[in-house]
């Protein structure tokens, strides 16, 4: 069913804060509108519009932004092929019932080129492993487009999802450290039937690469009972699940840790609250995934 909201479409910065501005003093003098914002790079799918359901739920008025973020894609990425939907991604906000549509160009992003660039610096112990050691510059690149996006919407509140863990707890930092007034709000990774975590790169899996890739999930959930149910021990489950994953055909394990969930600290032992994360290459296609491990 389509939605009675009139979504805008804003492709610069200067129109979007204007609408933001109307929103505060034109009109709704005296009832401030509440803002929610999802950020994302567009390619959208079930998992960016649970965010935005969630956002429509909690808000008066929700903005998308969809921006293939280059300063975030290290040498020899992605950044070129990547999916770039527009038309269906804005039909999917349409339907939302979304308020406003925020899809900038890289001029408009960056007008001084990137090479030049204020950036935002996470710290090393949130960025140095896991998803940072092997995409070094990425969680820099991410922590600088969202501080500037959320300095042109303005949010109340911001959505991002537990499937991009390391990004989530880099994000909520950067919100405590620079005492940015915008509440972060993590919602649940959105799975296929088989447990595959939606992402906008699945549509790169072949056929073959396709039907192993649940793979991931299926590890995190053993490593997950193995090391609550206190069958084997952390690193025990840990070293288990390694193995397993590194004997599938086609696939290069990057990383399978366990962590602190709040600070992405390593662990050597269970501990709540706890999160497991994975990377790995299928061929070309690189997935991540986690599990945050129920308390014991
Ligand atoms: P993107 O990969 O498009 O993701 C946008 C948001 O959707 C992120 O918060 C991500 O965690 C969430 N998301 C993706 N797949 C999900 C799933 N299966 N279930 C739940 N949420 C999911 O993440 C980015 O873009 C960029 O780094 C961005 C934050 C926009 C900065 O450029």
């Amino acid at each position: 069913m389509k939605s009675t909201v009139e979504t805008q479409v804003f492709e610069n910065i200067a129109d979007l804060r204007q609408w933001r501005c109307r929103l505060r003093y034109k009109d709704n003098f005296d009832r401030q509108p509440i803002v929610g914002f999802v950020p994302t790079m567009g390619a959208l799918h079930q998992g960016h519009m649970s965010l935005v359901q969630k956002a429509l739920q909690e808000c008066s008025h929700v903005v998308v932004s969809i921006f293939v973020n280059p300063i975030q894609f290290v040498k020899g990425e992605d950044f070129d092929k990547y999916p770039r939907p527009f038309e269906k991604d804005l039909e999917l906000c349409v339907r939302a019932g979304v308020h406003a549509v925020f899809h900038p160009t890289c001029e408009q992003m960056y007008p001084n080129g990137q090479a030049s660039l204020t950036r935002v610096v996470p710290p090393g112990e949130l960025t140095g492993h896991l998803c940072g050691a092997f995409r070094p510059g990425h969680f820099e690149g991410v922590a600088t487009v969202v501080a500037k996006l959320f300095g042109q919407v303005e949010p109340n509140y911001a959505y991002f999802g537990e499937k991009d863990y390391q990004q989530l707890v880099v994000v909520r930092r950067m919100v405590a450290d620079l005492d940015l007034p915008v509440a972060v709000v993590a919602s649940p990774t959105v799975r296929e039937s088989d447990g595959l975590a939606m992402s906008s790169r699945n549509v790169y899996l072949n056929s073959g690469e396709r039907a192993v890739a649940p793979v991931l999930h299926q590890t995190l959930l053993t490593v997950s009972k193995n090391a609550t149910s206190k069958a084997l021990t952390l690193q025990e489950a840990l070293a288990d699940g390694r193995r397993k994953l590194e004997q599938v055909p086609g696939l290069t394990l990057q990383y399978l840790e366990a962590c602190d969930a709040i600070t992405l600290e390593p662990v050597a032992e269970c501990k709540h609250p706890m999160v497991v994360l994975v990377a790995a290459k299928l061929g070309d296609v690189r997935l991540i995934d986690n599990i945050i491990v129920p308390k014991i």
